[in-house]
C-alpha cells in the first residue's frame, strides 16, 4: 500500500464527525455482504450505537485510516459470564471462564473491499488482543460465521481456535477463543 495509513484508537473526544460518518457508512456496506446479508443497517442508527459504545469506558474501538479516510474498524469490550450468556443466548461458554472473572469480546471487524488481503484485518485484531492484555485479560472470544472464510483465516492466524460452540440465535455462527 503506497498511501499513508494508520490505526487510530477512537473515543468520543477524538473522533471527527467525518470519521464517524465514514465508519457508519462502511459498516452498513460491509454487513450487506454474504454471509452476513444484513441490509437493514442505517448510518444514523449505527452512529448512535457507536457513540454509546465509545462512551463505555470498558470498550475500545480502532479505525483504519487510509489517506485520512476510514477503511476499516474493530471494536471490543470485556464481558463476564452472564454478559457472554446474553450474547451467545445460551450458557455453553460458561466453562471458558474457569478462574477468569472477565473475558474480552471482539464485537466487530471489517475492512473495506479495496484494502483487503494486506494484513489489516490481522493488525486490527492484534490491537484488540493487546487491549485485552493491557487490561489484564488473557482470554479473547468472538463469534463468526462458518462461511466467513476470510474472517476465519484472520482468526486462525491470530491464534484463535474454533470452539465449535454454536450461537442459539445464529445457527451458522460459532465462538472462537484465544488464550494469551
Ligand atoms: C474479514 C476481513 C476483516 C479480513 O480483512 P483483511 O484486511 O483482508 O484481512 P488480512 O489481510 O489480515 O487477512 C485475510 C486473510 O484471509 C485470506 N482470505 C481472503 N479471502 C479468503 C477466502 N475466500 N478463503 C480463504 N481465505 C481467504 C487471505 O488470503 C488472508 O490470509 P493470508 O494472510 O494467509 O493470505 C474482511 O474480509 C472483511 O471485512 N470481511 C467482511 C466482514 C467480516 O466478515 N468481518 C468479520 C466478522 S466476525
Amino acid at each position: 500500500m503506497n498511501s499513508p495509513w494508520w490505526v487510530k484508537r477512537v473515543y468520543m473526544e477524538n473522533i471527527a464527525p467525518a470519521e464517524l460518518k465514514q465508519w457508519a457508512e462502511l459498516y452498513c456496506e460491509i454487513w450487506k455482504e454474504p454471509p452476513w446479508n444484513e441490509d437493514f443497517w442505517k448510518p444514523e442508527e449505527v452512529i448512535k450505537d457507536f457513540q454509546t459504545e465509545m462512551s463505555n469506558p470498558d470498550s475500545a474501538a480502532f479505525l483504519l485510516l487510509v489517506d485520512g479516510s476510514v477503511k476499516g474498524f474493530t471494536h471490543g469490550y470485556s464481558v463476564n459470564r452472564e454478559e457472554l450468556r446474553a450474547i451467545a443466548n445460551n450458557d455453553l461458554l460458561d466453562t471458558i471462564f474457569s478462574e477468569d472473572k472477565r473475558i474480552y469480546y471482539i464485537d466487530e471487524l471489517g475492512v473495506a473491499k479495496e484494502c483487503r488481503g494486506l494484513g489489516f484485518g490481522k493488525l486490527l485484531t492484534a490491537r484488540l488482543q493487546s487491549e485485552a492484555l493491557g487490561m489484564g485479560i488473557r482470554k479473547v472470544v468472538l463469534r463468526t460465521d462458518t462461511q466467513a472464510k476470510a474472517a476465519r483465516r484472520v482468526y486462525e492466524e491470530s491464534d484463535f481456535i474454533d470452539l465449535k460452540v454454536f450461537d442459539a440465535n445464529y445457527p451458522n455462527r460459532t465462538y472462537w477463543l484465544c488464550k494469551a
